[in-house]
């Protein structure tokens, strides 16, 4: 790969609430794909790499950081939609456990995961984490694909050994410490990943949730995150009703409400929230109104997810869409004293906000020198037929970007690119 050069707007977050534009940036990014340098080119003159390429953005086109999905259920991409009215224990009774089994079949979980990270990349989301199936075969599959692909992720294969239909529950917790182990080591030697901090794709434990995992199976996963400071780990948390309902019956009730005690235990251990709003409206129902203002006055880290299969959309444009409208609702039921968010707001959540849930705000997030450039660049040049609202002569950058983020679809997303890599985009 070599040096990139990018003259044109730029459009990035520097903290929660505070975007900053430039409408003239020149970004260098050097042929490890790491931001080398990012200025205003009016203010000042840059050392250009003499045979990096030099891309020009014309008028009413952007660059924004890549989209970061704290939570997706990349088996559940071919459901999305399905089953929107159950709730989440009959939903993943009918639904989504009889699709999730045929990840059995290690072909059709290549097939199904090539589109999948496909589509999740074409929309934008340069960086995910992944539940997978409680297949190892297959989450392995989907670690490889990611990596093949480009797109930076998190990898987990899917822990439940309890309460689960037999065709999909995995026979104990001995054998599904094994699996987890093999995949946790496989993922690692795969090129490129073996080393824990910078590797682009890396495992992650995923117990589904507590109603289906027995304390055998989350005290031995716990004991392998206190071996190893690397990995990282993914549940549900308090969801909806129903599954609280549920939890509240097993040994595990004192971790499953969001008291003020648990928000302050999540924020301590340096938990992250992947808010999913668009599930949340959906199966999940409980959630509905996340406390998102209380967390982040509270200093937790919060990000968005798209859940795949738990809402009807992968796009993170739909979940930004969406994510307005919770604190919006929680606005009116605080009397005022929780504010909604702001577009500036919900893209810092979308962005930065994400890569702090993922402990990756060191390298992806925003433009900042040093880190590395994962990026989508956005064309509103007229023709392209997306349902964007027009863009206007008068707009300024700040109009068409809100726009975008409002009415944009994939058609918008001309480039999109991971570590300087182009790994998708509309435009051939
Ligand atoms: N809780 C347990 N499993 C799931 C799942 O697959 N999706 C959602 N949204 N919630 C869950
Ligand atoms: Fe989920």
């Amino acid at each position: 790969m070599v040096a990139k050069v990018f003259h044109g707007a730029v459009v990035h977050s520097i903290s929660l609430g505070k975007l900053e534009i430039l409408e003239n940036g020149t970004l260098v990014v050097d042929a490890a794909g790491v931001i080398v340098a990012f200025e205003n080119s009016a203010k000042q003159e840059l050392s250009i790499p003499q045979d990096a390429e030099v891309h020009h953005l014309e008028p009413g086109e952007f660059l924004i950081p890549g989209f970061v999905d704290t939570h997706n259920h990349a088996p559940q991409w071919p459901m999305r939609g399905l089953g929107q009215g159950l709730h989440i224990l009959e939903w993943l009774d009918r639904i989504t456990f009889p699709i999730e089994a045929r990840f059995a079949d290690a072909t059709y979980a290549r097939r199904t995961y090539e589109n999948t990270v496909s589509d999740f990349l074409r929309q934008g989301i340069t960086t995910a984490s992944y539940y997978g199936s409680r297949h190892a075969e297959a989450t392995r599959i989907l670690a490889e694909i990611c990596l093949e692909k480009g797109q930076r992720a998190f990898v987990g294969k899917c822990n439940m050994d309890r309460n689960a239909p037999e065709y999909i529950c995995e026979q104990s917790a001995d054998v599904s410490l094994r699996e987890t182990q093999d995949c946790v080591a496989h993922i690692r030697r795969l090129p490129g990943c073996a080393e824990p901090k910078h590797a682009l794709v890396k495992p992650v434990l995923t117990p589904r949730f507590a109603i289906c995992c027995s304390p055998e199976l989350l005290r031995g996963l716990g004991k392998l995150m206190k071996k190893d400071k690397n990995l990282a780990m993914q549940t549900h948390f308090n969801e909806a009703q129903q599954e609280i309902d549920a939890t509240r019956e097993s040994i595990l009730a004192h971790c499953t409400i969001m008291t003020d005690y648990d928000k302050e235990r999540v924020k301590a251990l340096q938990s992250g929230v992947a808010h999913c709003p668009i599930a949340n409206m959906t199966v999940g129902g409980g959630f509905m109104v996340a406390p998102i203002r209380d967390f982040l006055r509270r200093g937790i880290k919060v990000g968005l997810g798209t859940d795949s299969g738990g809402g009807w959309a992968s796009q993170m444009l739909a979940v930004i869409r969406q994510v307005s409208r919770s604190p919006n609702t929680k606005q009116i039921i605080s009397q005022g004293e929780d504010k909604g968010l702001s577009l500036e707001e919900v893209f810092y959540l979308a962005t930065l906000g994400g890569a702090q849930v993922m402990c990756l705000d060191d390298q992806i997030g925003n433009f900042q020198v040093g880190k590395q450039f994962d990026a989508s660049w956005i064309s509103t040049t007229t023709g392209l037929q997306s349902a964007m609202t027009p863009r206007e002569p008068a707009d300024s950058i700040r109009t068409i970007f809100e726009k975008f983020i409002m009415s944009g679809d994939d058609r918008n997303i001309a480039h999109v690119y991971v570590r300087g890599r182009r790994v998708a985009g509309s435009r051939q």
